[in-house]
């Protein structure tokens, strides 16, 4: 009998969502998009094709496996672009960069399609979260340009204090490495990037491993948009482009979005601590807490967005249910149901959300999660899943689970999603407590009185608590960090502003020599720092 298989062959995919091997030679360093010769590595995506009874990850391209030495080059562009703070973008006017940016966000619109096509099958992102993706980054854009011009506004006037006049200006950090996750490999790069560059600093971007080929079609805006050495990319194995930046010291501002074992290799190899800013994104493990007087229909409906959008694979995702124990089998039959009717398949398909997974040896990783979980009194709960097809596993519900389970503590980041039921509310609070985490929080509930309780407590240990809904970053204008392990800095659109920029003031003596050097400076628009240009 045939195996049952999500996969087809390429002749079965529909036309408009076919793809020829993306072979990239291109990098960016200094303004100059130069050809690599050397090592590539090869692209394989998570979506397997169907060669006769054979089913292969497709290959579906490549980009180069640069070497220390490119590496080097980019960051030396960035920093003489940025000179010490005397480089023509850091001295730009703020007017004149969002100019740039704009430019910027015009010619990317131009490459949606091709983006969202890279989207679906470097990382297996659906259709319509990949163009959601593509179009929250845009409108991210334009935010972010608004956010600037109001801060800069605030900024245009002098402040009189203590017989001291001053002027409180934001400015740049100086060289910016950006690295974003392969999980929104162009939403979260840019929400670190863009404020990065309008702020004055300049880049070099490293892609995450999964979701390189699809910064390619931007290569040449970035090139034509901003000026030489301000954005750079390099491509290749972390180990051998990143190590040699960060020892080199001269990396101002590492902005990474990862795991918390990369991040502290990272910082360990800057000789300069003091002088590095970090802005990071990390770990989570999310716990839904599901009262007993909860909706369940709004509850289960927000846990199985919540747990297993894009697989499961957000850092905000739902990984752990706390049910309280009088309802805990009764949501775990209803959230399974739902489960098992969660269409699986390939990116495009029409009303699909469990898709294949990009990541080497994840579905065997999830599986040996299962196992542990099975092996310590638990059981799939929802029909057919845990069952895998290459590198498509259909979702798991495992219930119940307890501490002894390596799904009770580690971060799963999968399609795997763990019911814990709890007799006392002291269990899933202590959990949180003792967690090595600290993002976000659900709390699904009635009682004004009782969850009231809970919030006073929860918001001294997470970031965020939602109330009978699924944990998640946007909007975008909120503040998005965690504490302890999950993040440092925080990156709304108008806080990430911030974070890439440090306050900076010039201050005098109210003296009438000083007055009047002031007032000739600013009449005479002689400073792009002192002065009181209000951007309309
Ligand atoms: O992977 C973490 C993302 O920042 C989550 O964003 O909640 O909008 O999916 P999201």
């Amino acid at each position: 009998m045939e195996k049952t298989t999500v996969f087809r062959e390429m002749k079965d995919i529909p036309e408009q969502f076919t793809i020829s091997p993306v072979k990239q030679q291109e990098y960016l360093i200094d303004g100059e998009i130069f050809y690599w010769k050397g090592e590539f590595i090869e692209v394989v995506s998570p979506v397997c094709l169907k060669e006769g009874d054979a089913v292969k990850p497709a290959v579906i391209g490549r980009y180069p496996s640069l070497t220390a030495e490119e590496s080097l080059k980019a960051l030396e562009a960035a920093c003489r672009a940025f000179d010490s703070g005397t480089g023509k973008w850091p001295m730009m006017g703020v007017q004149e960069r969002i100019g740039c940016v704009k430019d910027f966000a015009n010619l990317m619109k131009e490459q949606r399609e091709e983006i969202v096509n890279l989207l679906m099958w470097e990382i297996g992102k659906n259709l319509p979260d990949s163009r959601k993706e593509f179009d929250r980054t845009v409108e991210y854009i334009i935010a972010t340009i608004d956010a600037l011009k109001n801060l800069d506004r605030a900024s245009s006037r002098f402040e009189m204090d203590g017989g001291i006049i001053a002027q409180i200006r934001r400015a740049p950090l100086g060289v910016v490495l950006c690295m974003g996750p392969f999980n929104y490999p162009l939403n979260e790069t840019f929400t670190t990037l863009i404020p990065a560059l309008i702020m004055g600093n300049t880049v070099v971007i490293k892609p995450a491993k999964h979701g390189v080929l699809l910064l390619r079609p931007l290569l040449k805006a970035f090139q034509t948009c901003f000026p030489r050495g301000v954005v750079n990319t390099i491509y290749g194995e972390g180990k051998t482009i990143i190590g040699p930046l960060m020892e080199s010291g001269k990396v101002d501002v590492l902005a990474f979005i990862g795991s918390k074992r990369v991040s502290n290799i990272l910082e360990k190899q800057h000789p300069m601590p003091n002088r590095l800013t970090t802005v990071l994104g990390l770990n989570a493990k999310n716990p839904g807490i599901i009262l007993e007087d909860a909706d369940l229909d709004v509850t289960v409906s927000e846990c199985i967005r919540g747990s297993l959008s894009f697989n499961g694979q957000r850092c905000t995702a739902l990984k752990i249910l706390f049910v309280q124990e009088k309802i805990a089998d009764e949501f775990a039959k209803r959230f399974s149901d739902g489960v098992s009717s969660l269409k699986g398949g390939l990116p495009w398909d029409e009303d699909v959300k469990i898709t294949p997974l990009p990541e080497e040896g994840k579905t065997g990783h999830m599986l040996s999660y299962i196992e542990d979980a099975i092996a310590n009194g638990a059981k799939v709960i929802n029909e057919g899943g845990g069952v895998v097809d290459e590198t498509f596993i259909t979702p798991a519900v495992v219930y119940p689970v307890n501490a002894k389970m390596k799904l009770y503590n580690e971060e799963q980041f999968g399609p795997v999603v763990p019911i814990v039921p709890f007799k006392d509310l002291s269990e899933p609070i202590k959990y949180i407590e003792n967690s090595c985490y600290g993002q976000q929080v659900s709390l699904f509930g009635k009682n004004p009185a009782e969850l009231a309780r809970l919030i006073d407590q929860l918001v001294n240990q997470v970031c965020r608590v939602n109330i009978n809904c699924q944990c998640q970053r946007g909007p975008d204008s909120f503040p998005f960090t965690g504490r302890k392990d999950s993040a440092e800095g925080t990156l709304s659109v108008t806080d990430a502003l911030k974070v890439f920029s440090i306050r900076t003031l010039v201050a005098a003596k109210e003296s009438d020599l000083n007055k009047r050097i002031i007032n000739e400076i600013v009449k005479e628009r002689k400073s792009g720092f002192l002065s009181t240009d209000f951007i309309l």
